[in-house]
């Protein structure tokens, strides 16, 4: 992290991303699973610490939602009238946090190294600029802010694509603004009254001050960083999808090199946050995402979701779907389970086709193998579900729990109705409906009687 105190960072996050053709803030969508506002903030965490503002505007309520530890941080822009707007907005934060610079960083740069922000502070400070911008250079600069230089190679100017005029500055200009600017608050702040929205969008743009201190013989230091991909911003689909497939295929070849095996490598999704062990094998397609931690000796076939879940030395099955589960040792699950929120499965157990467990834990060496629905249920030690139960936890209005204990027994396509209890080692009968506590040891049956009528 930067050891300079009066370091803050501004990141510029109330747009709608019009051209994302989505209904949500573009920050919130998402490369493998954690919306672009999070990466942003990590690296800029690790930049400048706790020193962050966001700013956010267009359905502002649901970024807030999403990141709650930034609570009373974020800056609200109201109308959005452009990225100098923004600024504008949020200074009077930066003044009375007394800052000495600050950094604002675009806020659909997801994948922005933060090793640029670091060599771009300490240039800045360093050579005592009142103003850096971090450049990158491209075959086709397409909707980029142009970056303009006198024949000294001094920055005069940012001019935005949609007011650059070919036949005015040629059509040479390849290098392009990546929207990353470390401004000097005392020299930032008069020019930003000055900012105008007289150019085609009739926005107030952040790019205008370049222009600005340009003029008045300020420092303006441009720090170029090539063709670096990871500065290219995300306004469209098709540019979410590429910088996703970019850090897709980043994460995964770290996790072979650090041995974890990886089959089909190319149709593997790990998100970030993802902790693997080497010794875990992967089928593709499969993806793994969230908080979710995956130890050695755990395999995971082919077409499986894992979402904040915690697998132990378990077997995986394919097309298994698995959400905020743990799975312990020596489990098998599935092919075709669905683990949803709250599950523990425990040492042993099996859980087996078409088989969906909710808030529940089966206990050690359990079964279910077979077409069943486990609700709201505290499954014992080797208890034996038979195929198609169905816990019934749900009346209209509330939910109820289910316990059945150790050692039980439960014939197939039973029906238990909550709130229920099976006692230990109870057996119950093919095809009953329970809706009354089974006392431990007892036989549970509740179905008509057969009765066998001779044929005329
Ligand atoms: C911007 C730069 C452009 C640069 C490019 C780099 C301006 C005027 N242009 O263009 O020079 O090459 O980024 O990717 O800054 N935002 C607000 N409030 C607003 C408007 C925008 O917070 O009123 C936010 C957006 O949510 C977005 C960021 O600012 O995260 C940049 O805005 P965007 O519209 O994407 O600008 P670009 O056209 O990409
Ligand atoms: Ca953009």
């Amino acid at each position: 992290m930067f050891s300079h105190k009066n370091i803050g960072a501004l990141i510029l996050s109330a747009g709608k991303g019009t051209r994302m053709n989505a209904e949500g803030p573009k920050v919130l969508q998402t490369i493998l699973k954690e919306p672009m506002l999070a990466y942003v903030l990590k690296t800029l965490e690790n930049v400048v610490g706790e020193n962050i503002w966001p700013i956010i505007g267009h359905q502002a309520y649901k970024v807030e939602d999403g990141f709650p530890r930034y609570k009373g941080r974020f800056i609200l822009q109201k109308e959005q009238l452009g990225t100098g707007h923004a600024v504008q907005v949020a200074w009077q934060t930066v003044v009375d946090q007394q800052l000495d610079w600050v950094l604002v960083v675009n806020g659909d740069t997801p994948l922005i190294p933060e090793e640029k922000l670091e060599e771009l502070i300490r240039l800045c400070i360093s050579k005592d600029a009142d103003i850096g911008i971090l450049t990158i250079t491209l075959d086709d600069p397409g909707s980029y802010g142009r970056v303009i230089r006198d024949e000294k190679g001094h920055v005069q100017a940012i001019i935005e694509a949609k007011d650059f005029d070919d036949s005015k500055f040629g059509q040479e200009v390849k290098e392009v603004n990546a929207g990353v600017y470390l401004l000097k608050v005392e020299s930032a702040h008069d020019l930003l009254a000055k900012l105008d929205n007289e150019n085609r969008q009739n926005e107030y743009y952040i790019t205008q001050l370049i222009g600005l201190a340009s003029a008045r013989k300020n420092k303006i230091l441009a720090l170029n960083c090539g063709e670096n991909t990871e500065l290219l911003g995300v306004n469209t689909p098709k540019e979410l999808v590429l910088q996703e497939e970019a850090l897709r295929k980043k994460i995964v070849n770290k996790w072979l090199d650090k041995g974890v095996i990886i089959r089909s490598p190319d149709f593997v999704r790990i998100g970030p946050k993802v902790q693997l062990e080497p010794g875990v094998e992967i089928t593709g397609p499969a993806e793994i995402y969230g908080s979710s931690k995956i130890s050695r000796g755990a395999v995971i076939e082919s077409h499986c979701y894992v979402e904040d879940s915690k697998i132990c030395a378990a077997h995986v099955f394919s097309f298994s779907h698995i959400v905020e589960t743990e799975v312990d040792d020596d489990v098998n699950i599935g092919p075709y389970a669905r683990l949803r929120p709250g599950t523990r499965i425990k040492k042993g157990a099996r859980v087996g086709n078409f088989v969906e467990v909710k808030k529940s834990v089966i206990g050690q060496g359990s079964k279910v193998n077979h077409l069943s629905y486990i609700g709201d249920s505290e499954v014992g030690e080797k208890v034996n579900v038979g195929a198609g139960t169905i816990t019934c936890n749900y009346d209209g209005q509330n939910k109820h729990k289910t316990i059945i204990e150790d050692g039980a027994f439960i014939g197939s396509n039973t029906a238990l109705v909550a709130p229920v209890k099976v006692g230990a080692r109870a057996l119950i009968g093919a095809g009953s409906t329970i809706t009354r506590d089974v006392p431990e040891n007892n036989l549970g049956i509740a179905r008509a009687r057969q009765k066998n009528l001779k044929r005329r």
